[in-house]
């Protein structure tokens, strides 16, 4: 039998509003307040306790306990199998199905997958359970409570606490029969770098929160710390899986797709951490979600699209909630999506604003979010002064590249003279400076992809990369101090000389070239997490939040000490060029000429040492 595609039974779902198909089976039906109640069709009884929720689009009977979507509700009423059931809906719906024949490799990947997905389901419920019931779990509570939540919100995130002793998971796997691979497979659990000490769980006493995808199912989790341990992160994710990726997941997405697209919306409120989505929720916007700890994708940008033309930015508003406004601008924008910003306070994000000044100075602020380009100009004159020539014309040349990725011509338009008339610059000026740059985007986007794809051709095992102590030292620079990272950029051609050759050069070539300033440990971390496997494995211990006393002690002065890493390798590669030159001038065949030009290389190589070594 063939499999029906995921995209179709999604359209299935949605296209079959619960509401009206369960009324057609239970026409006493009737609406009680947010939600509808009948006498339930499952078990038999007098008073109603069968509800449906049509803002979550799901059935719950508090008689006989069933519950679920529109789609089995179907399947149980009627006792269809899935594939029926979803066949029955689609020709409620006009939509038409085609089947995929399925080979037995996908059959396996399809029974593997389902496998991952139920001990994800699993997992989360054991640890939902821990978090309510366990009473080694009472510090997790009181942080809960601390935060302004309690049993309420956990239950309806399903909020959970991953125990502190290994033991705990273990003896919970084995009661369900989950074996140890399965749980290396899910990411719960890794080896460990010592192979005698077996294996170790990496969400060890945090607070977990379940990642879902479309249909309900717990796919990933994302876990905080609730001890303060600066050798790892505050938040860390699942690492991918068959059933997970990242890029293509929104946190919340699976509650708030229904709501996006009503017209007390209209729109997808884009935060930057779980958290405010959740205190969003918490406190009636729906339509909050956010992604995990990493810059808006294109794929999250297409998937976004699916429910909304229109999107609400809600960062931080430091300099990296900037970087992140303007990263998921060009996203949105490429798919022609209008982009607004909700402005908060410095320092302030969803969930600490609504904690100190409640939900309706957070409903103000969402009802004057600026469009796009008017938040980015005033933004920009409140830090330089726009009326100096220099300055004006470094900021339009950041709006054109902002301007550049918009596909809808008519938002472009729009942009184009907002901007030219509040910068009092002509429109062909910043038309101009627009194209250059796309010119220029699209050079380091195919030399970017001409490294990943040597990458993949190469790395079939994927061993990270030990570089060479003065690579290791540049990167660990980089990657912790803004001053360092920005002198590197300066340096970047005389630099790329004198790492050449060195074990690592290319991660070291990649990091400098893409990394985006290392403002925030959130924002170094997010990085990481973008780049190709094999860098992210070789630079990750390289970083200095996550792991402090490895390879690179932390020094007081980053700046001076790249700087000296880098005196000390182009001495070294100036004493390489010396020494083959000398080798070259003892050949006896060498004519008068050569034997001169060598001469004076040499002597040039000895004057730039000489002055490098001062
Ligand atoms: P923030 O540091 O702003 O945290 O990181 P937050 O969301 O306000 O979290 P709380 O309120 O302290 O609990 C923003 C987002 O960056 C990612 C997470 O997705 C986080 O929500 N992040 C942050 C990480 O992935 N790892 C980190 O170590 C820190
Ligand atoms: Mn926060």
């Amino acid at each position: 039998m063939g499999r029906i595609p995921e995209e179709t039974i999604q359209r299935v779902i949605e296209a079959n509003d619960i509401v009206d198909v369960i009324s057609g089976y239970v026409p006493d039906l009737k609406r009680a307040g947010t939600s509808f109640k009948a006498c339930c069709p499952f078990h038999s009884e007098r008073t109603p306790s069968f509800n449906v929720t049509p803002s979550r689009q799901f059935f719950k009977c508090f008689g006989c306990g069933e519950s679920g979507n529109v789609l089995g509700f179907v399947m149980k009423l009627e006792n269809l199998t899935f594939p029926d059931a979803v066949k029955k809906l689609a020709q409620r719906a006009n939509i038409p199905i085609i089947e995929e024949e399925e080979s037995a490799s996908q059959i396996a990947e399809r029974k593997s997958r389902s496998r991952l997905i139920e001990l994800h389901n699993d997992f989360a419920k054991f640890m939902h359970e821990r978090l309510l019931k366990d009473p080694r779990a009472q510090h997790a509570r009181d942080y809960l409570n601390s935060r302004g939540f309690g049993a309420p919100m956990a239950k309806n995130w399903k909020v959970g606490w991953h125990p502190e002793a290994p033991a705990q998971v273990i003896e919970w796997a084995k009661s369900k029969g989950y074996k140890a691979k399965e749980l290396v497979a899910a990411g719960i659990a890794a080896a460990s770098d010592d192979p005698r000490r077996g294996l170790y769980y990496r969400f060890r006493n945090r607070l977990m929160f379940p990642i879902h995808n479309d249909f309900g199912d717990v796919v990933a989790f994302t876990a905080r710390q609730l001890v303060e341990d600066k050798r790892s992160g505050k938040y860390i994710n699942s690492p991918e899986t068959t059933i997970f990726k990242k890029s293509k997941v929104f946190f919340g997405l699976d509650k708030a797709r229904r709501e996006i697209g009503k017209k007390e919306y209209g729109y997808a409120l884009l935060c930057e951490g779980q958290m405010d989505v959740i205190a969003c929720h918490e406190r009636g916007f729906l339509c909050a979600i956010a992604t995990s700890g990493t810059a808006l994708t294109e794929e999250q940008a297409v998937l976004i699209k699916r429910y909304t033309k229109q999107v609400l930015l809600c960062y931080d508003s430091d300099a990296a909630g900037q970087d992140a406004n303007k990263k998921a601008f060009v996203q949105l924008a490429r798919q022609g999506l209008t982009v607004k910003v909700v402005v908060l306070p410095d320092g302030d994000d969803p969930d600490s604003f609504m904690q100190e000044h409640g939900a309706e100075a957070f409903q103000r602020a969402i009802d004057e979010a600026q469009d796009f380009f008017d938040y980015k100009i005033r933004y920009e004159a409140k830090q330089r002064d726009l009326t100096n020539a220099s300055n004006k014309a470094e900021v339009a040349a950041e709006m054109s590249v902002l301007i550049a990725a918009m596909s809808d011509s008519f938002q472009l338009q729009a942009a184009l003279s907002f901007v030219s008339t509040r910068l009092g610059m002509s429109e062909e000026d910043i038309r101009n400076a627009s194209r250059r740059q796309v010119r220029q985007d699209r050079r380091v986007l195919d030399r970017q992809q001409a490294l990943r794809e040597r990458d993949a051709e190469e790395q079939v095992v994927l061993e990270p990369i030990v570089l060479h102590d003065a690579l290791a030292a540049l990167c660990h620079m980089s990657m912790n101090s803004v001053e360092a990272y920005e002198w590197m950029q300066e340096q970047i051609e005389p630099l790329f000389s004198a790492v050449e050759g060195y074990v690592g050069e290319r991660v070291f070539r990649y990091l400098i070239s893409t990394q985006p300033r290392p403002e925030s440990p959130a924002k170094v971390l997010a990085y990481l997490d973008s780049m190709p496997e094999l860098y992210k494995i070789s630079l990750t211990p390289l970083y200095g939040h996550l792991n402090p006393n490895r390879t690179v002690a932390q020094v007081s002065d980053p700046l001076a000490e790249a700087q000296l890493v880098f005196k000390k390798l182009s001495i070294a590669a100036l004493e390489k060029q010396r020494k083959q030159k000398t080798l070259a001038l003892g050949d006896p065949h060498l004519s008068s000429d050569e034997l001169r030009s060598l001469q004076e290389e040499l002597l040039q190589i000895t004057q730039i040492l000489s002055e490098v070594k001062k």
